[in-house]
């Protein structure tokens, strides 16, 4: 067994040492002349609220290493798309992809795979990466260690019976992640892939802005999130997302990039 703790047992240890010392303070057992008890409480709060920050925080390394690019003298990038595939916006961003001769990382939903299996071999005939986004978009914080285990195998296992290749690479739904999500996610020999550049681009929030605030932050090395899909229930329209993608690509290639996969970005080849 290993000794990997869960951010929710974390928490419940400390929501017990806050009522812990919040009670001695009330009984004023030890309270002067620097009430110890409310200081205990107001330091596990803290701590609760540090560690709630290490699980959702695409870049802390406190969890475990998790992958959010790395600083290159050359000028390459990599473009990542999450929750596809989702028509017709995946088949859109695949054709201005091609359009502009430039590879992307797709993390796909296990789910949405099953349904646009088309899809998939598109991608990977075109040469692009896939990665693992789970079976269910399920926010593995709240998961036991076999449904993580289960959310994650089963995701692979269809991409590779559709793609031929099972995924190396996996993005946890919304980035989240604890010692015992990375745990499971090690035993399955997956690398976790976060990002360094968000535009909030699943808010809808216009193409000028997805686009303004990801050039805004890019740089060599970096891994910029985007969205072809809207988790399983694929209700959003994602138009936002592909024009400003197909911006991003011609204003960075201008500017002398090079887009490559993830695994190229880190230097797995
Ligand atoms: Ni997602």
């Amino acid at each position: 067994m290993s000794g990997a703790v869960s951010l929710s047992t974390m928490l419940a240890v400390l929501t017990a040492v806050v009522f812990t010392g919040l009670l001695l303070d009330y009984l004023a057992i030890i309270r002067r002349p620097w009430r110890p008890g409310l200081m205990l409480a107001l330091g596990g709060f803290g701590l609760g609220l540090g560690l709630i920050l290490c699980a959702v925080l695409p870049g802390s390394q406190v969890f475990g290493p998790v992958a959010v690019g790395r600083p290159l003298a050359e000028k390459v990038v990599a473009l990542t798309f999450d929750d596809g595939p989702y028509p017709p916006y995946t088949g859109q961003v695949l054709d201005i992809l091609r359009e502009n001769r430039t590879v992307a990382t797709f993390f796909l939903i296990g789910a949405n795979v099953v349904k646009y299996p088309e899809l998939v071999r598109r991608i990977a005939a075109e040469g692009h990466q896939l990665g693992n986004h789970t079976y269910n978009h399920s926010d593995l914080l709240k998961l036991g260690r076999e449904q993580i285990a289960a959310e994650t195998d089963r995701a692979g296992t269809v991409i590779a019976a559709i793609a031929g290749e099972r995924p190396h690479v996996i993005r946890p739904p919304h980035g989240f992640r604890d010692p015992l999500v990375l745990d499971v996610l090690e035993r399955q020999g997956l690398r976790v892939i976060e990002w360094s550049v968000a535009s909030r681009d699943w808010t809808n929030p216009g193409t000028d802005a997805i686009v303004g605030r990801t050039l805004k932050e890019v740089k060599s090395g970096s891994i910029i999130l985007l969205h072809d899909g809207d988790g399983v229930e694929a209700a959003a329209p994602r138009m936002q997302t592909v024009e400003a993608a197909g911006r991003i690509i011609r204003h960075l290639k201008a500017e002398g990039y090079r887009f490559v996969t993830v695994d190229e970005l880190l230097g797995n080849h």
